[in-house]
C-alpha cells in the first residue's frame, strides 16, 4: 500500500508553495481520514505563506496549505462515529492541510455534501459562505433599513453577504469593478459602485455597517461613510484593530467552523435558493500558481483546485 501522497506545502514563510511527497497521515482520536476530491484556494494561502498570519494560524515547518475541501471518507478514527466510510463530506479543517490527497480531519469540522452538489462546487462553499454570515452578524443583529456598504462585493465573501444582507432587509451599497457590476447587481445590491469609476464616499453615507474585505486605503476612507455610532467589520487584516480612530468601533473578524450554519447553507446552494460562484477550476500541480494569482487575479468566484485534474 501507499504510504506517501502528494501535497502542496511551503518550507519556510516567504518560499514559495511546492507539490512534494509527503507521509500519508491516519486518522487520529475524532478524526476521519478524507481522500480529497477538491479543495477551495484562498487569499489566506499566501498570506500564511507571507507569515502575514502566524498568530492565528502558528506553521510547523513545512506546512501543507489549503484550509477547505471536498472528498469521500476513506477511514474512520477512533471515538468518531457521525461519519462512514464512502460518505462524501465537505468543511473547513478550522486550520490549515487541505492541499493534499488524503487529509486527516476532525469530524467536528465535517458535513455531508448535498445531493446535487459536486465536489468542486462544494469545495468553494465552507470558508466564504460562512465567513460571509459570520461577519455580516459580528458586530450585533442587522435590522430592517440598515445601511450596509460591501466592500469587494464581486469577491468570494462579498457575493454571499449581498445576498446574506437583503434577505435581512438592509439597503445594500456595494463596491466592485466595472465587469462585475452586474453580477452584483442580480445578488441584490441596492446601488452599485465602480471602485475605479467612482468614489465610494460620493454614493454611500450614513452607513451603519462597513463590510470591509479589502483592507487597506478602502478602510481609512471608510470612516467618514459611516455613521458616528457604526461600526467596520474587517477581514484582510488585524491591523483594522490599530487603524480604528479612537471613539470609532472597527472591529477584526476571524471566522469558526460551524457545522450546523455550513449545512444550512450548503444545502440552500445545492436548491438554488443561495448563489455560489465558482470561477475556474485548476489541476493540482496548478495550485501554487494559483496561489500566487490570487493576490492580484480579478474574476468572479472562487477559484477551486480539483484533484481529479
Ligand atoms: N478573517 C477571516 O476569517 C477571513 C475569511 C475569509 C477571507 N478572508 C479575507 O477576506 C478578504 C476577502 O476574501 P475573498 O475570499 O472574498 O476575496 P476575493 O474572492 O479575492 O475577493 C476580493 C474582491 O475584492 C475586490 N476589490 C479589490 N480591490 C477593491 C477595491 N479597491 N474596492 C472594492 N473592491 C475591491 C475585487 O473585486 P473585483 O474583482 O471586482 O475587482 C475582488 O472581487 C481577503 O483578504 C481574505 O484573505 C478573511
Amino acid at each position: 500500500m501507499t504510504t506517501t501522497q502528494r501535497a502542496v506545502l511551503i518550507r519556510a514563510y516567504g518560499s514559495p508553495a511546492e507539490v512534494a511527497e509527503i507521509a500519508r497521515p491516519v486518522a487520529g482520536q475524532g478524526q476521519v481520514l478524507v481522500r480529497v476530491r477538491a479543495a477551495g484556494v484562498n487569499g489566506i494561502d499566501w498570506k500564511v505563506r507571507d507569515g502575514l498570519v502566524q498568530q492565528a494560524f502558528p506553521l510547523q515547518l513545512p506546512a501543507v496549505l489549503g484550509i477547505e475541501l471536498a472528498g469521500v471518507v476513506e477511514a474512520v478514527g477512533p471515538g468518531a462515529s457521525r461519519f462512514r466510510a464512502g460518505d462524501r463530506v465537505m468543511g473547513p479543517l478550522g486550520g490549515l492541510g487541505a492541499y493534499a490527497e488524503f487529509v486527516a480531519v476532525d469530524e467536528v469540522n465535517l458535513v455531508r455534501t448535498p445531493q446535487g452538489l459536486d465536489d468542486v462546487h462544494a469545495a468553494a462553499i465552507p470558508v466564504a459562505s460562512v465567513a460571509a454570515w459570520q461577519s455580516l452578524h459580528h458586530a450585533g443583529p442587522i435590522g430592517t433599513g440598515q445601511r450596509i456598504l460591501i466592500h469587494g462585493a464581486a469577491g468570494g465573501l462579498g457575493g454571499y453577504a449581498v445576498q446574506y444582507a437583503k434577505r435581512a432587509g438592509a439597503e445594500v451599497f456595494a463596491t466592485a469593478s466595472a465587469a462585475h457590476l452586474d453580477h452584483v447587481r442580480s445578488l441584490g445590491a441596492d446601488h452599485v459602485i465602480d471602485y475605479r469609476a467612482q468614489r465610494f464616499e460620493s454614493v454611500a453615507r450614513d452607513i451603519d455597517l462597513v463590510l470591509d474585505y479589502v483592507g487597506g486605503e478602502v478602510l481609512e476612507r471608510s470612516w467618514q461613510v459611516l455613521k458616528k455610532e457604526g461600526a467596520i467589520v474587517g477581514t484582510s487584516s488585524p491591523d483594522i484593530l490599530a487603524r480604528t480612530p479612537p471613539g470609532r468601533r472597527g472591529l477584526w473578524f476571524m471566522n469558526k467552523p460551524d457545522t450546523a450554519l455550513l449545512e444550512r447553507l450548503a444545502a440552500e446552494i445545492a436548491q438554488g435558493t443561495l448563489v455560489s460562484k465558482l470561477g475556474e477550476a485548476v489541476g493540482f500541480a496548478d495550485i501554487p500558481a494559483a496561489i500566487e494569482r490570487n493576490r492580484t487575479d480579478s474574476r468572479i468566484g472562487k477559484v477551486v483546485a480539483d484533484f481529479s485534474r
